[in-house]
């Protein structure tokens, strides 16, 4: 059977959670549960064909509920909703009226507020579809969850395809306007190595999103030429990351075209992993806040810079900003977005 399914533990609500794991013909092994749409594992070979886990996650639930995780939030593996990254002071307004959101993350709101799509249980529906194994979750979030406006119901299909993509499909719909901006949050780390800092990148971004001191943006939109942000052409993350103050943690502006957003490249095992999307930014984000407190699958402690995120999405506090490409879903309108991460060795 494929997808199979196991029990997971059982949440802090009391809810049973559940671990559902896609395998293809390659050996590719996707494990993802119900509880947040959270992706727990992800087998890849190397270029000896050697198996091993290019994502930081639990083996159970509990992992994802211990007080040293929720205390820290790191958002392993997650969907995140309603609105992926910042929004300044917790507070937009839209049509006339200013909503107020959970501020969660200093005076910002992050990752969708106090309890967000990565906490939720969704409803989940293990399947085959022409391109490989699939998982499909839905979730309907009520009308002010969170603060936020409207009903709005959420598809997120998961696909291991047979040309060894981990494919995100997402589509959205609400009853009245609201801010939207859906990711996921996986951290990386494509190798044998504690750090990801040796990883070499390549973004397909001619400009970055400048913040603030709370990491919301200024508005500008920087070119990243002369800068240690260009990832024009691959870089190792680690080569000018001192130059950044805390570390990369920004939004780049994609270029687009159909080469893909990103390209890692491990060195030691050879695993490559391309990032295609029709999103219009990505966040890099290098784990500058994990700090050896969490241990995850296989006893792996999560130190500074244990892995790498690429979240797909449009720019952080877009509700706020008249100048970035609007995050606003309408009544009647379908939200879709597709990202994948793909595999290959070098
Ligand atoms: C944010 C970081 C945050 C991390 C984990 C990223 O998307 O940009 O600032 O620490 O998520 O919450």
């Amino acid at each position: 059977m494929n997808p199979i399914s196991a029990p997971f533990g059982t949440t802090l609500d009391g809810a049973a959670a559940q671990l559902f794991t896609l395998t293809n013909a390659h050996g590719l092994q996707a494990s993802i549960t119900d509880y947040g749409g959270t992706v727990t594992s992800l087998l890849v070979p190397d270029r000896h064909g050697v198996l091993a886990d290019v994502v930081l996650g639990f083996d159970s639930v509990a992992g994802y509920q211990s007080p040293a995780y929720l205390r820290s939030g790191p958002y392993f593996g997650a969907l995140i909703g309603r609105y992926g990254n910042r929004i300044r002071g917790g507070r937009f307004e839209l049509n006339g009226k200013v909503y107020t959101l959970a501020t969660n993350n200093g005076p910002n709101h992050l990752h969708g507020g106090l309890k967000g799509f990565d906490k939720v249980i969704w409803k989940a529906e293990p399947g085959t579809s022409a391109d490989g194994a699939t998982l499909k979750l839905t979730y309907q979030s009520p009308d002010g969850e969170e603060g936020y406006p409207g009903t709005l119901r959420v598809t997120v299909v998961y696909t291991l395809t047979a040309d060894n993509a981990l494919r995100i499909d997402y589509t959205a719909t609400t009853d009245r306007p609201t801010p939207v901006n859906l990711t996921n949050h996986s951290y990386f780390n494509l190798g044998p190595g504690p750090d990801i800092l040796a990883h070499e990148l390549t973004l397909r971004a001619d400009r970055y999103t400048v913040v603030g001191d709370t990491l919301i943006p200024t508005g500008e939109l920087r070119p990243v030429a002369g800068t240690p942000f260009d990832f024009t052409t691959p870089h190792a993350i680690g080569e000018r990351i001192a130059q950044v103050e805390g570390g990369y943690d920004h939004n780049w502006v994609l270029t687009g075209g159909t080469e893909g957003a990103a390209t890692v490249y491990e060195p030691v095992s050879g695993r490559v992993m391309d990032v295609f999307t029709d999103q219009p930014g990505v966040q890099c984000y290098t784990g500058n806040f994990l700090d050896g407190t969490l241990t995850g699958q296989g006893g792996r402690v999560y130190g500074k810079h244990a892995g790498f995120c690429l979240e797909t999405q449009h720019f952080p506090d877009s509700p706020n900003q008249p100048g970035f490409p609007s995050t606003i879903l309408q009544p009647g309108e379908v939200l879709r977005s597709t990202t994948s991460y793909q595999f290959r060795v070098r």
